[in-house]
């Protein structure tokens, strides 16, 4: 029998972790409310699809039409995948200035508007400051303030989703950073007027205005950026362009912000794929402008059956959404059990939104099969 030396017969030694990864983690972040994600199609044993196998997904006002098929051919060719992108963004960020009226150092790109959002946070919150939000809103302006070390104040908007900017002035505290507006508002799809959000930038705030939604709405507060310093810009292709895999957003704001976000981001955030995609969707504007036309025209065929039927009463929207109430129905359950056909919409089980369901505008063919899904789910209840 071959020898064993001592030491490989000794048992191995594992010393106790002395502490969890909990208490490790930090304190605030422990007890995190988390941002709320979609569910992709197929996460649920219960996911099902239509008869002809297709999936309906009107739950992350994605853009049914994709990207322009010169963004699918110029990724074909890209040769430069294996070189880093240009820290600088130069010439995508003169491209995006071109596009949206403004210099180049007005511009800054980021992987996704989300991460410039959580970059402003980064940039301007010390811990305890606050930042406000008039809610129901976008879910990451509380949750990135949260992990920011930030505080956010919540403003109740009205019953119709607009917004009282008393309420947010007499709100705003001497530690109050940034103040956010989705513009127009994710899940409501409603408008806040210019000189509301004019009014808040004569506070010391930072006012960021999110226009995720711009190319739906064409109302926009950035040709003000020049003129106030405090305010901000976010723009995104991800919906208009159909590019939201690829992440890609912009903010337009003063080239004194623009400077201080490019010395704190990750040098190379924004990739070279998205990158080429956003150039080509650039060179191809009158195509994605005729798919955003065909969207508005699916929004308002919708609206209109929507209006018709008795359980449900949509809020009037300038975005490629509806918000709708769901009258004496279970919202929750509607999107459960529509799930199961494959027609996938978006519950929040959030303060003022509880019975309420958001529809994502889809193609003519998604409406029609929603819609007979919905008359349908309705007589069994
Ligand atoms: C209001 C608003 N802002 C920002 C985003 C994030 O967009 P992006 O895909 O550019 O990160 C969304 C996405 O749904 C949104 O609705």
């Amino acid at each position: 029998m071959r020898k064993t030396s001592r030491k490989s017969a000794a048992k191995p030694q594992v010393k106790p972790a002395r502490k969890g990864i909990e208490t490790l983690v930090r304190k605030d972040l422990r007890k995190l409310e988390t941002y709320q994600p979609i569910v992709l199609p197929g996460a649920l044993p219960t996911d099902g699809k239509q008869p002809d196998g297709r999936l309906i997904k009107l739950d992350g006002n994605e853009n049914p039409y994709g990207c322009s098929p010169r963004v699918q051919e110029a990724l074909r060719v890209y040769q430069g995948y294996n070189i880093y992108p240009d820290p600088d963004q130069r010439e995508l960020r003169t491209a995006i200035a071109a596009y949206a009226g403004v210099d180049s150092k007005y511009v800054l790109a980021g992987a996704g508007s989300d991460e410039l959002i959580d970059l402003l946070m980064r940039l301007f919150l010390d811990p305890g400051d606050t930042v406000l939000n008039f809610t129901p809103t976008f879910g990451m302006y509380s949750v990135n303030a949260a992990v920011c070390g930030g505080r956010a104040i919540n403003i109740p908007r009205r019953d119709d989703y607009t917004i009282d900017v008393e309420d947010g002035l007499e709100a705003v505290e001497n530690n109050t950073k940034l103040i956010f507006i989705a513009n127009p508002n994710n899940p409501t799809g409603t408008l806040t007027p210019r000189d509301d959000i004019a009014r808040l930038l004569k506070t010391d705030a930072i006012v960021v205005v999110d226009e995720a939604y711009y190319e739906f709405s064409g109302a926009t507060m950035a040709d003000l950026v020049a003129k106030h310093q405090n305010l901000v810009v976010l723009r995104t292709f991800s919906k208009w362009a159909g590019l939201a895999g690829l992440r890609v957003g912009y903010g337009i704001m003063s080239p004194a912000i623009v400077q201080r976000l490019m010395a704190i981001k990750p040098p190379y955030n924004v990739s070279v794929a998205a990158q080429v995609a956003v150039l080509e969707s650039l060179k191809d504007i009158d195509y994605l402008k005729g798919t955003v036309k065909k969207i508005l025209d699916e929004r308002d065929r919708l609206f209109v059956i929507l209006q018709n039927l008795d359980f449900m009463t949509p809020v009037p929207t300038e975005s490629n959404f509806i918000l709708c109430k769901v009258i004496d129905r279970n919202p929750k359950k509607m999107r459960d059990d529509l799930r199961k056909q494959g027609i996938f919409l978006r519950y929040f089980d959030t303060p003022k939104l509880k019975d309420c369901i958001r529809i994502s505008v889809g193609l003519p063919q998604d409406t029609d099969a929603l819609i007979w899904a919905l008359r349908a789910w309705e007589d069994y209840q």
